[in-house]
């Protein structure tokens, strides 16, 4: 049996009652907190940023895992370290030199992830998958949490999980944006391990229950 890692978006949290939230996910049975620091100039918004992430990572007892969506990232590698983060995600197309990104998010004793926006073909991942942990596919343009799960995206996860096999890689997907009980169990057969959700989560008024059925419906 498969199982698959839920990680819900604090994005979508209510962030006058962050604790509240955080305890939720401490007490459900999600794996992961997913944290999407935006700077307004990669991605047309502005979420939050290291004070925010240093008071949610004082009370989470679950991974973090930080999707930067922020331009020249290496500036913020050792920040985001020294925060509590167990994974950080930073975008292929920020990157000029993606490799020694990876590597120096690793050498701060970190997983290192790469995002792919939904133009960016999986393809261009063959040269480092070896050196990645997570693969961060995109399944809407970043920058804002609910909007609609892009179809184009379970082609990508197919594609991807072949280079992965090739290379013999242990590269974890992840599929962020959009997701809800209508294409999660499609997305684990197309090859996803990890599926973010945020407003499909947090909009609900039972979370708990949401994350728990979340769960059922990918143990596949
Ligand atoms: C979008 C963010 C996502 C977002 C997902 O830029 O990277 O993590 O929070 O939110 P939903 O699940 O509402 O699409
Ligand atoms: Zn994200």
């Amino acid at each position: 049996m498969k199982h698959t890692i839920i990680a819900p978006s604090i994005l979508a949290a209510d962030f006058a009652n962050l604790q509240r939230d955080i305890e939720m996910v401490n007490n459900s049975e999600a794996d992961w907190f997913h944290l999407d620091v935006m700077d307004g100039v990669f991605v047309p918004n502005i979420s939050f940023g290291m004070p925010v992430i240093k008071s949610i990572a004082a009370h989470a007892k679950k991974t973090l895992d930080v999707h930067l969506m922020i331009i020249d990232p290496d500036r913020y590698i050792k920040t985001f370290a020294d925060l509590g983060t167990n994974i950080l995600t930073v975008h292929y197309e920020a990157c000029t030199h993606l490799h020694r990104s990876l590597q120096a998010i690793k050498a701060e004793g970190m997983q290192a992830g790469v995002a792919l926006n939904p133009h960016t073909n999986v393809s261009l991942l063959e040269d480092t998958i070896n050196d990645i942990d997570l693969v961060c596919m995109m399944s809407v343009n970043p920058g804002f949490g609910g909007q609609s799960f892009i179809e184009n995206t379970y082609k990508k996860v197919k594609q991807l999980r072949k280079i992965i096999e090739a290379n013999g890689a242990a590269t974890k997907i992840e599929i962020d944006g959009g997701v809800t009980n209508k294409n999660a169990k499609q997305l684990v057969e197309a090859g996803a391990d990890v599926l973010v959700a945020g407003s499909y989560v947090f909009g609900a008024s039972n979370p708990i229950q949401i994350i728990k059925d979340l769960r059922k419906l990918t143990t596949i």
